[in-house]
């Protein structure tokens, strides 16, 4: 959700910018701008390229923030673009978040007759500020008008009084601040900072971090001065490229058998049947009380979440619930939920509802945990302990590698708490000695892309798809549904197969196509049969099967794509690809943006 940069050092701020920009063009893209002290301020509709080309030369300036926007108040144009000024133009700002209280803000403002110029929210609080400093510095005004707001944000702010400084804040909304040898660098987060520093630290909420080129020092919002550490980023620069790769989205997936090397990478212990994850160490004995888990995440990451369900309840004999976090964080409690922990998954570790949801749970005395991949963030920072996903950098906005990294995490829990609970010694040997193949049973499965991309192209023209699966593939169905929609615009659902009957089976016709997960499990003669009742009403299929069945399915299915065989609990991880595949190779022939879907934005930090 909206992407900010600011620089203040001895070099041109507009380069470091515009690559900021175009390094978290993957959080926003409807529109951009930059302002640089100095040289003044430049917006444009449409992605960070657009602005780029319009950069005139002779725009340079040794200090400047910059926005790549994804819309929430007023419509995606040059007008609502950051940065945003006051009336008189001396304060400008970009913001990540939301103001809540804007409007009442607006018409205090209104009724002394200033004119806003755009419909954001942003701009008000522009005003807001260059209202207190007219007679208070910089961070002072920044610090009483952040006073009076309601809302979220990630803000950096400059002034054309103070031109060498930036006062940046946070509540709700990511930031950080990168510490390099002759500049300071601001960034929603590490990857337009990889390139420069690797010494960071990270703002907190209710923080404030004062920049000039000379050094910086961070305050609460009441201007208390707060020491902090300074962290190592880990990534290394090559992670955020593309590595000649056509899309991200493409290297990520062709990531996948690395990346679970990296999940599972010292966590295995095969002698004993178990494994051992660093992060909940420290929580093992209130872990061994927990009576009920509740699994929570938002989209892709909610559907991981559904398949840790059933490896949970499967391995370990807990009972788990599991509820998309913009839905949980409204439910209600109970007074005193000591007995149940709370599994937060999330990519980013920034997505609002996720944290919200966290925040609720901790209110209510749950222990909370968190799968992360990026570390450092808010949510592995707001959860009492955690597991980090080892994926590396996820740039391209639809979840790939990232989300196959949760799963097999999910299964070490699975397996963690089994083994204090009735998961024999031998059924936890199998199960590590299982995950230790996924690695190569998904190169394997990477492989045979060349045939999904054929399957892919066939159906590349469809108007609408179901995806089917029943048990372990029935999370799966859903993650291959949101794939398909969000990168190729294709309308599809996923259903547990047996739902087929109950509904959706009407708009089967002959150009609804059907993607069925059939591998050769414990539910195959009951998945094989939904597939015969979608056939007989002239639906295409395309079915995904374990290799060595596939003359089974070829009979009633157009096409059978087929995935290594595998303990059917771990199965997911490998016919999620084909599903990731299928999507890429659909809005790859329908020449879509597919890192950059309209509409979406990788790290969702609003409600
Ligand atoms: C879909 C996708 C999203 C995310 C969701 C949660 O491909 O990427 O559905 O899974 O927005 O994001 P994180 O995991 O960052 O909390």
């Amino acid at each position: 959700m909206c992407g900010i940069v600011g620089y203040v050092g001895k070099r041109d701020a507009t380069p470091f910018l515009l690559d900021g920009l175009t390094a978290l063009e993957y959080r926003g893209y409807d529109s951009a701008g930059i302002y640089v002290a100095g040289a003044g301020c430049l917006k444009r509709a449409g992605k960070v390229a657009e602005l780029r080309k319009a950069v005139p030369k002779g725009f340079h300036g040794t200090a400047g923030i910059a926005h790549t926007r994804w819309a929430t108040h007023g419509a995606p144009t040059e007008a609502n673009a950051h940065p945003h000024a006051d009336s008189t133009e001396t304060v400008w700002l970009v913001h990540n978040g939301i103001i809540e209280n804007y409007n009442d803000i607006k018409s205090r403002f209104l009724k002394k007759g200033v004119t806003f110029r755009s419909d954001t929210d942003t701009e008000v609080l522009a005003e807001l500020i260059g209202s207190y400093h007219t007679s208070l510095p910089l961070e002072k005004a920044v610090a009483k008008a952040l006073g009076e707001v309601r809302g979220t944000y990630g803000l950096a702010v400059m002034s054309v009084k103070e031109p060498g400084k930036i006062v940046a804040a946070r509540l709700g909304s990511p930031l950080m601040l990168g510490i390099g040898t002759d500049a300071y660098y601001i960034a929603s987060d590490a990857t337009p900072v990889l390139k420069h520093t690797r010494e960071v630290a990270y703002l907190d909420d209710g923080e404030m971090a004062v920049v000039t080129e000379a050094g910086y020092s961070i305050h609460t919002l009441g201007l208390e001065p707060v020491s902090k550490k300074t962290e190592t980023l880990e990534w290394d620069v090559e992670a955020i490229q593309k590595k000649g790769f056509e899309h991200f989205m493409l290297k990520e997936m062709m990531e996948i058998p690395e990346t679970i090397e990296n999940t599972l990478r010292g966590r295995l212990l095969p002698d004993i049947g178990s494994v051992n994850l660093g992060g909940l160490r420290d929580t093992l004995p209130q872990l061994a009380k927990i009576k009920r888990i509740i699994i929570t995440a938002c989209g892709s990451a909610s559907y991981a979440g559904r398949i840790g369900e059933l490896l949970m309840e499967e391995f370990a004999g807990i009972p788990v619930e599991v509820e998309i976090a913009s839905e949980l964080r409204y439910r209600r409690h109970t007074a005193n939920e000591r007995d149940t922990a709370l599994i937060a998954i999330s990519q980013s570790g920034e997505t609002l509802d996720t944290l919200e949801a966290i925040k609720e749970a901790k209110r209510h005395g749950m222990l909370t945990l968190g799968i992360v991949n990026v570390v450092g963030s808010t949510i592995a920072r707001e959860t009492d302990a955690g597991v980090y996903n080892h994926a590396g950098p996820e740039i391209s906005v639809a979840s790939t590698k990232a989300f196959i990294s949760q799963l097999v995490v999910l299964a070490m829990i699975a397996i963690l708490l089994g083994r204090n609970d009735g998961l024999s010694a031998s059924e936890g040997m199998r199960l590590v000695k299982e995950l230790k193949r996924l690695p190569a049973l998904a190169r394997k499965m990477l492989d045979k892309r060349g045939e999904i991309e054929k399957v892919a192209k066939k159906y590349a023209g469809m108007r609408d798809a179901y995806f089917l699966g029943r048990k372990w593939q029935c999370p799966v169905a859903y993650e291959g549904a949101i794939k398909l929609k969000e990168i190729s615009y294709v309308h599809a659902e996923g259903y547990g197969a047996g739902e087929m009957k109950h509904g959706p089976i009407a708009l089967i016709d002959k150009d609804f196509v059907t993607v069925v997960l059939a591998p050769k499990d414990s539910m195959y003669e009951k998945t094989r049969a939904n597939i015969e009742e979608t056939r007989a009403r002239g639906g295409k299929i395309i079915a995904v099967t374990t290799e060595g069945n596939e003359s089974d399915l070829e009979k009633i299915a157009d096409d059978v794509i087929t995935v290594p065989a595998a303990h059917e609990a771990l199965l997911p991880i490998l016919t999620t690809i084909p599903l990731q595949l299928f999507a890429y190779y659909v809005a790859k022939e329908r020449e879509l943006p597919i890192d950059q879907p309209r509409n979406l934005a990788k790290s969702v930090t609003v409600e």
